[in-house]
């Protein structure tokens, strides 16, 4: 009868140690007891960058990167980007069922009436210089919330959780649309409380004097990426928000560290990045010289918006953004930079390195494309990508607090500096040699 356990040989002393298998793991704590004496710490784990470490159990979203699966609470992605809004999404991710129509609308509204910031919120912002980073701005302000809603250190209290977590869903848009108007040396526009989250957000962002009106098809889309967008499990930044918000601290706290993480360029920055790299070539016919480039570079140059530490076949979402990319384009004409976008994907799908690699296009490979024709600056790229994941970031903060075998994230490490030396005085010091 097989066994779920693990049976280990230290070659070292001969031992044999069995240790439990649970849901494909052995719990790495089980390995302490491997020892060589009794001086001796236990045997660890050395995975740097979590490359085969589970770090929590979740019941949000599962990702099967070899089949290129992408489910939040069992949902197929590409079924809710179909058929569903961000909204009902958002709810799904922090309750775990589709609501119903009442609470889809107790809901909605919730999120409708918190859109508004404290006014000092405003001084604030007006407070970085004119060419901020908007994710920057993004990043310091929402962590500022935390100064303006001290109950929110109330993490114990669920009725307090979920007062922050509908502040932060509903704040996101207003501060984005904030950054960028305060980057453009415009005034701000506040939320208006008949339309919908995007079409809010895209108001706040681009009303001047008039009426402005959103168009039906772009509201749709941006919904639709904003679904695409709302959660990808244990990532870098959700990975980050878990790890501040072990420490107990107030979710302001914890998700501006996820929009730290998520600016960078190798995650959420890389759809600015995508788009750079296609200026950059700005011609079908350098993009053989820039391939070439890409693979005599040592991995210094990438083909931004290619590859991903999960999906070893596609992404998912990149199937469905090329499908809102060609909506978008009939209504905003083609941009001129999808013809580069096109034929690198092709060569690259093509070239034994990628396909070696198994390097496919991410979600980033083309939302950057779509922003650009919808009128965004590249700077605001990143940012469109926080407003949704705040979604992702909330339940997945929420089920940490609320998981019993969490406790503050504390990796080990392998130390490898100087062995114990004695304080030698400054005037006796040689300096590095
Ligand atoms: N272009 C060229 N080569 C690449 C690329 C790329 N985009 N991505 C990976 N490689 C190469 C690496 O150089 C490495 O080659 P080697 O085996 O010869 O050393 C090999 O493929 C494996 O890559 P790793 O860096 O080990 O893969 P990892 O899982 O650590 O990185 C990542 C994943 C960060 C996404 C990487 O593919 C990358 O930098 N892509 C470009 C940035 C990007 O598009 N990021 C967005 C990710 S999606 C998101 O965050 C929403």
């Amino acid at each position: 009868m097989p066994k779920d356990t693990l049976t280990i040989t230290d070659n070292r002393t001969g031992k044999t140690y069995e240790v439990p298998i649970e849901n494909g793991c052995i719990r790495t704590p089980d390995l302490r007891q491997i020892k060589t004496g009794s001086d001796d710490f236990g045997l660890m784990g050395y995975d740097p960058a979590f490359l085969n470490t589970a770090n929590c159990k979740s019941a949000i979203t599962f990702i099967d990167g070899d089949k290129g699966i992408l489910e939040y609470r069992g949902y197929p992605i590409e079924q809710l980007a179909e058929k569903s809004s961000f909204l009902e999404v958002a709810y799904l991710l922090l309750k775990g069922e589709l609501p119903t129509e009442k609470e889809l609308s107790v809901f909605t509204d919730l999120v409708t009436h918190h859109t508004y910031v404290h006014e000092n919120v405003k001084s604030f912002m007006d407070g970085f210089r004119y060419d901020a980073h908007p994710m920057s701005m993004l990043g310091s302000t929402v962590a500022a919330l935390s100064g303006f809603y001290p109950d929110a250190k109330n993490i114990r209290d669920e009725r307090s959780r979920e007062i922050q977590i509908t502040r932060l869903i509903a704040k996101m848009p207003t501060i984005a649309a904030f950054s960028y108007r305060h980057t453009m040396g415009l005034p701000y526009v506040y939320p208006s409380n008949d339309l919908s989250y995007v079409a809010n957000f895209l108001t706040m962002m681009k009303h001047i004097g008039g009426a402005y009106k959103v168009h039906p098809v772009l509201e749709k889309a941006l919904d639709v990426l904003f679904i695409l967008h709302a959660d990808h499990e244990q990532n870098c930044s959700t990975t980050s928000v878990r790890t501040v918000g072990s420490s107990q601290v107030d979710p302001y706290s914890a998700v501006a560290a996820g929009v730290g993480a998520l600016y960078g360029p190798l995650h959420g920055g890389a759809n600015e990045a995508v788009l750079r790299m296609l200026r950059d070539i700005g011609h079908v016919s350098k993009i053989p010289d820039f391939i070439k480039q890409v693979k005599g570079g040592e991995g210094e140059k990438k083909l931004m918006g290619f590859g991903h530490r999960v999906y070893k076949s596609y992404d998912p979402r990149a199937k469905v953004i090329k499908r809102v990319a060609d909506e978008v384009f009939d209504v905003t004409g083609k941009n001129p930079l999808l013809d580069i976008a096109l034929e690198l994907e092709r060569i690259a799908l093509e070239d034994e390195y990628f396909v070696k690699r198994k390097l496919y296009p991410n979600v980033d490979f083309y939302s950057g494309l779509i922003y650009e024709a919808m009128g965004f600056q590249a700077e605001m790229f990143p940012v469109l990508f926080a407003i949704p994941r705040t979604a992702g970031w909330c339940a997945q903060w929420e089920e940490m607090v609320t998981d019993n075998e969490q406790k503050i994230a504390r990796p080990r490490q392998i130390y490898t500096g100087a062995t114990r030396r004695d304080y030698v005085a400054r005037e006796k010091r040689t300096g590095q040699k």
